[in-house]
């Protein structure tokens, strides 16, 4: 892991992909292992209400999830997604406000990051000495990840994917509509990289379409109610 004390890196497997945190100054596509992502965690704050809770994403550790029966009996070797740099000169600022920060159940771990081999276009929009060491040398990067522990209140279980989807579709709270996170998140795994998909997004993404499709063929729109 790479060892420079002044830099932290925060690693974003879920709304961070395509909302980055305040006073970033790199962002890096790659991975993490050892979890496993499921939209188990419960949304009182931005994706529903605490009456109408909606639906986000969490890590399990993999060991735990392949104790449980989950419908999506497989899942990615690696969790895909984003670590971003936070301006030196704003770590001491940032890291106040995420200690004391309580998102709906997440709590704070660390686990170690692995960039992805930068691409054509990564590169030419940073000149080489400026990208991290681990661009170079293939170490990983130790990050700060919020996770919603199986001991948190609005974590979930498993979820049946259909009954999922159905309550992935109804759910609206403070920062939109829960579709919008799943079809956001859906269209950023797909475009971070093209071994980043993830079946358990894919296939929820799938659901709320046919869901959407049929809504609209019998001339109902519920979000407008
Ligand atoms: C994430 O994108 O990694 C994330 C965002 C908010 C809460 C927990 C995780």
């Amino acid at each position: 892991l790479t060892t420079d004390r002044d830099e932290f890196w925060l690693f974003g497997y879920g709304s961070l992909i395509w909302k980055p945190p305040p006073h970033f100054d790199r962002r890096i596509p790659g991975w993490v292992t050892g979890y496993v992502r499921r939209f188990w965690q419960a949304s009182q704050d931005h994706r529903g209400t605490p009456e109408a809770p909606g639906r986000v994403v969490t890590l399990l550790e993999r060991d735990y999830w392949a104790s449980l029966t989950d419908h999506h009996d497989h899942a990615p070797d690696r969790v895909w997604g984003v670590a971003y740099r936070i301006r030196p000169d704003r770590v001491a600022e940032v890291k106040d406000y995420l200690d004391i920060r309580e998102i709906n159940g997440y709590t704070i771990h660390y686990t170690a990051f692995h960039p992805a081999p930068p691409t054509t276009a990564s590169l030419s929009d940073s000149p080489p000495d400026e990208l991290p060491r681990a661009y170079h040398d293939g170490a990983a990067i130790q990050t700060l990840v919020y996770i919603g522990t199986p001991d948190n209140d609005q974590f979930t279980g498993p979820q049946d994917p259909q009954a999922l989807a159905a309550h992935i579709y109804k759910s609206v709270g403070p920062s939109g509509r829960n579709i919008d996170y799943l079809f956001n998140l859906h269209e950023a795994l797909e475009q971070l990289s093209p071994e980043s998909g993830d079946e358990h997004i894919r296939d929820l993404a799938e659901r709320v379409q046919a869901i959407i499709a049929a809504e609209e063929s019998r001339g109902h729109d519920p979000q407008s109610e």
